[in-house]
This record gives C-alpha cells, sequence and structure tokens, in this order.
C-alpha cells in the first residue's frame, strides 16, 4: 500500500519527502483554506517535490464549472489529479474527464455504490471516507472491505485511497484489506513513526554506550 500526505502545508510535505515515505499528496478546500499563499503554485511545486500525483479538488459545484475548472487544474502539471465531491454533476465530468486523460479522484465517498458510480465512469481513484463514517456511528473499514471486494471481483482497476484516517491502526487496516492508498495527516505519519518500546531501546544502548570500558 503506498502512502499519500494528507495536507496543504509546505513544510509538511517537505518533511514527509525528506524521509522518501510518501508518493503522492492530497488536499482539500478545508485544508488549503488553513494555509496562506499561492495554492495552485505551491501544488505545482509540490508535483516537482513529490514526482507523484498529487490531488486538488475543483470548488465548482456543477458540471459545466467543474469541467473548466478541472482542465485548468490538469493544465498546471501532469501529476495533478482533479478531486470531486461525489454528485451527479461530477460522474458527467469524471466521465469526460478521464476520456480526456485527465486524472480524477472521486471524494467524499460514503457507500459502495459511491465507489462503484465512481470506478464506471472512470474515476482514476476513489476516496472513501474512513473517520467520518465512523463520526456517525457506522464502521469505515468495513466500507474499504467492501469496495476492495467489489473492486477485486469485477477487475475494477480504480484505486483506492483509505481517506480521513485518523490513528495510526487505521493504517494498518486499510494496508491488510488491501487498499491501495492511505492518505494521512502529518500527525498520523508521526504517529507512525514513533514507539515507546523504540524510544525505551535508544535510551538504554546510549547509557550502555556510556559505561563501556
Ligand atoms: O482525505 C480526506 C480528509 O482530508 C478528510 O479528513 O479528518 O477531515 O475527515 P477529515
Amino acid at each position: 500500500m503506498q502512502l499519500f500526505l494528507d495536507t496543504a502545508n509546505q513544510a509538511e510535505v517537505e518533511a514527509a519527502v525528506r524521509m522518501g515515505v510518501i508518493s503522492g499528496v492530497t488536499t482539500n478546500p478545508s485544508l488549503v483554506a488553513k494555509e496562506s499563499g499561492d495554492y495552485l503554485a505551491r501544488s505545482k511545486y509540490f508535483c516537482q517535490l513529490v514526482n507523484g500525483p498529487i490531488s486538488v479538488e475543483a470548488i465548482a459545484l456543477d458540471y459545466e464549472g467543474m469541467l473548466k475548472e478541472a482542465r485548468e487544474l490538469a493544465a498546471i502539471d501532469e501529476r495533478i489529479v482533479v478531486k470531486l465531491p461525489l454528485t451527479e454533476d461530477a460522474l458527467a465530468a469524471i466521465n469526460v474527464l478521464s476520456k480526456e486523460g485527465i486524472k480524477t479522484n472521486a471524494t467524499l465517498i460514503f457507500s459502495a455504490n459511491q465507489a462503484l458510480l465512481a470506478a464506471r465512469c472512470g474515476a482514476t481513484y476513489v476516496s472513501p471516507f474512513v473517520g467520518r463514517l465512523n463520526d456517525i456511528g457506522q464502521d469505515g473499514m468495513t466500507l474499504i472491505e467492501e469496495i476492495k471486494t467489489i473492486f477485486v471481483q469485477f477487475g475494477i482497476k480504480s484505486q483506492i485511497i483509505a481517506a480521513s484516517i485518523r490513528s495510526p491502526r487505521q493504517v494498518t487496516e486499510a494496508a491488510l484489506i488491501g487498499a491501495d492508498i492511505a492518505t494521512v495527516p502529518f500527525k498520523i505519519l508521526q504517529q507512525m513513526i514513533a514507539h515507546p518500546q523504540t524510544d525505551l531501546g535508544i535510551a538504554k544502548f546510549a547509557a550502555d554506550w556510556q559505561k563501556r570500558q
């Protein structure tokens, strides 16, 4: 399973790239709104820095507006993936964009049917939101399982991005299920690195080294 970083923050992307652990970046309007500066220029910089898919969400919600914005975003860099929230207009837009060779990420997916529809109209990626399903008392990981089962059963090529990840354990579970990608906030990436036994082990090795004859 690949890891994407779910952020629009430049320092976080630079730190993750330095470690060599991420293959792409996903952003959304909420994440972009937290950062200052020109987000299109920053998205282009991320494309060069990460050298992988960078998802940028269209703001337009109508079919014509989505198509126009998607084409403008895709013109920034061939690694840009246009994120569209799962609606009837978005499915129609993805249908056209996929035929133009523009990569898309169908986002805000909360059911296996939504993922199936997105895949059928040609979405490159589908993004089921694990954490937000858990927030309303459902099981986000069951959704990942359902989508994976359906995609395997029918040889569907759209890639599953486990999104809205809130804990390191969810990353492991998504990998065990066979999600293609988990997109993780930087805080979760840091939590994946850390383990108390690693810290204790480092301290003990250092202390023993100091006591050597
Ligand atoms: O990848 C989607 C993600 O940005 C949403 O996460 O934590 O806002 O539900 P969250």
